[in-house]
């Protein structure tokens, strides 16, 4: 998507240099920052200071270090540590394990010397594939809005809420969440966009600025914000992201969606979450038992940064000493509030079944 009119990635590979460049999201919407990955540490850094972030973002970050790897040393010694040592960056994320297992069983059967060229390969196929089932949610998640446009008066905005950045910056290009919006945009419905700040780090200010370089209108509201705008009519639907989608349909995504999907539940919202399918673990089923909750910094709750008046981005403590922050990073909207699944391939019931007849070469896995 744009940057000030210029189509950028969130990740792209300079053939020059021949290395990864990354937009340094800890400085957004503030400061555009763009930085190369050429270590294992810098990659690993990348993920757990969320450099980069959102979890189909991770996935081909991850990718991306499987390559540096194997030009390091191609030895099957060297890419199992290399697994570990990614896979050991962020627990919630599923990408993150599929991109690295994608590449682990793509790379073992091939010889040493040929390794390297085939995981890079691997991971600029992994970074394209996520654009275009970014832009196939964008084309289903479109027909859901425009149903919902058909039905308000002509002219008058379809109102969406969303939580967290499941945009463009989350993924390699386009976003979840977003590409419904954006299509939308594109398509001339008109649309408003409310932004949950979605405390602690803020990932609401990054969707802001995303909408804002595309022109589309949103307003940025406070977590709390959503169930009062609902029980007053002005959300028309939600739309969020997931970090990891359970074969049951349980959504497992920034915390704070839950309560989300509680509000619109309450108030016959229809509550969508967008995936691209490597976001679902078919290995769980019950999201609350069985997916792992990262645990951040406390930093990140007794402090906050922003920009102040003099212009400079600076860090603030909110609490009083000594208080203890807890930090709990995502949390688990159980299927049965969610409308639909917005896939690559179409919208789908958060249902085991109906799951499985969409994506039915996972049908062993489970
Ligand atoms: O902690 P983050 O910023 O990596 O969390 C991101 C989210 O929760 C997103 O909603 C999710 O990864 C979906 S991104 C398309």
């Amino acid at each position: 998507m744009k940057v000030n009119g210029t189509p950028y990635r969130s990740l792209w590979w300079n053939d020059e240099t021949q290395k990864l460049e990354i937009i340094d999201q800890r400085w957004l919407p503030h400061d555009f920052v763009t930085q190369s990955v050429d270590t294992m540490e810098e990659f690993a850094d990348a993920i757990v200071e969320m450099r980069v972030r959102g979890a189909p973002l991770i996935g081909a970050t991850a990718a991306y270090g499987m390559a540096l790897q194997m030009k390091l040393d191609p030895s099957d010694d060297a890419m199992e540590k290399a697994w570990e040592y990614l896979h050991d960056t962020r627990p919630t994320a599923i990408n993150l394990r599929w991109a690295l297992n994608r590449a682990r069983s793509h790379l073992q059967p091939l010889p040493e010397s040929e390794r390297a060229a085939a995981a890079l390969k691997l991971a600029h196929e992994i970074a394209d594939e996520d654009v275009e089932i970014n832009r196939a949610i964008g084309r289903h998640g479109l027909e859901i809005i425009k149903a919902i446009a058909a039905k308000k008066p002509k002219g008058e905005p379809v109102n969406i809420l969303t939580h967290c950045n499941a945009g463009w910056l989350a993924t390699v290009d386009w976003g979840t969440a977003t590409s419904p919006m954006y299509h939308a945009h594109e398509a001339g419905i008109p649309i408003h966009v409310w932004v949950d700040e979605t405390r602690p780090r803020n990932q609401g200010a990054l969707t802001a600025w995303e909408l804002n370089s595309h022109g589309i209108p949103h307003t940025y509201v406070t977590d709390n914000a959503g169930g009062h705008l609902m029980q007053h009519g002005q959300v028309d639907m939600v739309i969020t992201g997931t970090d990891r989608t359970t074969r049951r349909g349980d959504v497992c995504n920034k915390i704070g969606t839950y309560l989300k999907a509680l509000a619109a539940r309450d108030n016959n919202v229809p509550f969508y979450v967008a995936l691209p399918s490597p976001t679902i673990d078919w290995t769980v089923s019950d999201g609350v038992a069985e997916i792992p909750i990262e645990d951040r910094k406390e930093r990140e709750i007794t402090h906050i940064w922003g920009r102040n008046d003099a212009g400079k981005l600076a860090e603030v403590q909110v609490t009083p000493d000594g208080t203890p922050g807890g930090n709990p990073a995502f949390d688990v909207t159980p299927a049965r509030l969610i409308t639909g699944l917005i896939t690559e391939r179409g919208v789908v019931d958060a249902e085991e079944t109906a799951m499985l007849e969409m994506f039915p070469e996972f049908r062993a896995a489970s």
